[in-house]
């Protein structure tokens, strides 16, 4: 059973945050520089979790900086979910250690999935001693009390996940974006896909209560955001534990009743759990983006079997046909998984299929990877990384097609995009999102920043959009 966490509770982490803005405050009335930053890697849920860390962070007293060399505390927020994103997480890490030598005062954690199990904590008690704490994703309200440990103490903190799920409301938050914002609406994933690490290391679903989810939209409204993006593994199994009172669908449409100008998204919806009733509330809400993002992973019902998905093929397509029946417009997106272990030629064949089918507006692909602990690693019918590369620019190129030929089908079109600044690719360009999150680039002043502009579209390329500002 999940815990929402009491005000008690989290009275006692603002008590931390007191007592380290004391020690953090008198620190600097003797000159010492009290900067922190915060580096995430892994998904827009784990940014989520920085901006609160951030937050406690700045309640403390500390100044938040963007790089690591201007700090005196660091906290690495990690990810799990592929050996690539570990392997950078640690070897960031590892060059923190010349940081330490340079400032002696320098604290250094490591918090997020990467470490939430016991073993990983373990191995970086063991393995790298300049790291002072250690927090998982069950663990982040604790962070006062870590720090505080380590500061007043002088101890170093490992505090992995231990089975609890918790939900802790009220945690200060320092946002990165003055327009876009991320909502967590729960937490976890019951789902045990068998490649995944996921819920290993996010712990059991839970549910925030849909007053304090709806109270912090209203605040992020009033405050003049633009776009909500609600936030959890499987937003379709919202709820769950509220029993009829409220699911997702019902959820987003108490949301639509705050008035004002913006745009909520939603991510992740698993296939297994869609409902007919989301999309119908996602058809009649103008506030909701007309987009789908609906990870399919393989268009294979065998391998679909294997990676314990819980939907076939033929059930997957008839939701996006339900979603275009009632939004002919909708963008729609998806996740696939190259290489699962016994991927025939066949089974691929079925994948670059259904790209065929329902061509996608934007798909992420991604070559399977070994993640100890869970089934699919222990599956003795692994593919081989040359034909896993191969497989995955073939599908890359098939898609490139597809985008592409949606992406001209907008060119004439007016779309209203929210303009999010300079592109990085592009410094004379502006750049934005269309409501249905497709990347538009076009000409105009950096004061549009954060406003939503209507964008005439003169172009459609694989990646990108491009247009000219119209009245
Ligand atoms: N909860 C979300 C996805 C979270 S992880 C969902 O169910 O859609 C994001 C994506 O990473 C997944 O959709 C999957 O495509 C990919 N992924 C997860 N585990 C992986 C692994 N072991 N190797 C490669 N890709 C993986
Ligand atoms: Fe991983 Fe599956 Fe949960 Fe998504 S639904 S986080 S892919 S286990
Ligand atoms: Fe990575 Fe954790 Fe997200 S494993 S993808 S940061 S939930």
């Amino acid at each position: 059973m999940s815990h929402i966490l009491t005000e008690a509770e989290m009275a006692v982490q603002k008590e931390y945050i007191e007592k380290i803005r004391n020690i953090v405050e008198s620190d600097k009335s003797c000159g010492k520089r009290r900067n922190a930053c915060v580096v995430t890697y892994g998904c827009q849920q784990n940014e989520a979790d920085s901006e609160r860390i951030a937050g406690m962070l700045n309640a403390m007293g500390y100044s938040i900086v963007d790089k690591e060399a201007d700090a005196d505390l660091i906290i690495v927020n990690t990810c799990a979910v592929r050996d690539h994103a570990e392997k950078r997480a640690l070897s960031i890490t590892g060059g923190y250690n010349h940081l330490k030598a340079v400032n002696p005062d320098l604290i250094i954690g490591i918090g997020g999935c990467m470490v939430s199990q016991p073993a990983m904590s373990d191995k970086v008690k063991h393995s790298y001693p300049y790291i002072d704490f250690v927090f998982g994703t069950e663990k982040i309200y604790m962070v006062p009390e870590i720090i505080y440990t380590v500061i007043s103490k002088d101890k170093r903190v490992f505090s992995a996940n231990s089975g609890d799920a918790v939900v802790a409301e009220d945690i200060p938050v320092v946002r990165e974006s003055n327009f876009k914002a991320w909502v967590s609406i729960m937490y976890g994933c019951n789902n045990f896909c068998t490649y995944c690490i996921v819920p290993y290391v996010r712990g059991r679903e839970r549910s925030r209560r849909p007053e304090a989810i709806i109270n912090e939209v209203q605040e992020l409204v009033n405050e003049g955001y633009k776009e909500i993006t609600l936030l959890g593994q499987n937003v379709n199994s919202y709820g769950k534990e509220f029993g009829d009172e409220c699911d997702f669908a019902d959820l987003l449409e108490r949301i639509c009743k705050i008035d004002g100008d913006y745009i909520i998204r939603f991510m992740t919806s698993h296939p297994k759990d869609a409902s007919k009733k989301l999309i119908d509330v996602m058809a009649k809400e103008k506030h909701v983006a007309k987009h789908f993002h609906l990870p399919i992973q393989s268009g294979s019902d065998r391998l679909l079997k294997e990676m314990n998905r819980h939907y076939t093929l033929d059930q997957y397509l008839s939701l996006i046909d339900y979603m275009r029946s009632k939004m002919p417009d909708i963008s729609i997106s998806t996740d696939i998984i190259v290489g699962f272990p016994g991927e025939t030629e066949e089974d691929f064949d079925d994948t670059l299929k259904v790209l065929e089918k329902v061509k996608y507006d934007m798909l992420f692909s991604f070559i399977y990877s070994k993640r100890d602990g869970t089934p699919a690693a222990k599956m003795d019918n692994q593919i081989e990384d040359s034909v896993k590369s191969e497989r995955f620019s073939r599908l890359i190129k098939a898609q490139e097609v597809y985008a592409e030929e949606n992406n001209k089908a907008d060119v004439g079109k007016t779309l209203r995009v929210l303009c999010e600044g300079e592109s990085k690719t592009n410094k004379d360009k502006l750049t934005g999102r269309t409501e249905g999150n497709k990347i538009v680039l076009f000409d105009g002043d950096i004061s549009n920043k954060g406003k939503f502009v209507n964008i005439k579209i003169t172009e459609g390329a694989a990646f990108a959009l491009y247009g000219n500002i119209v009245e």
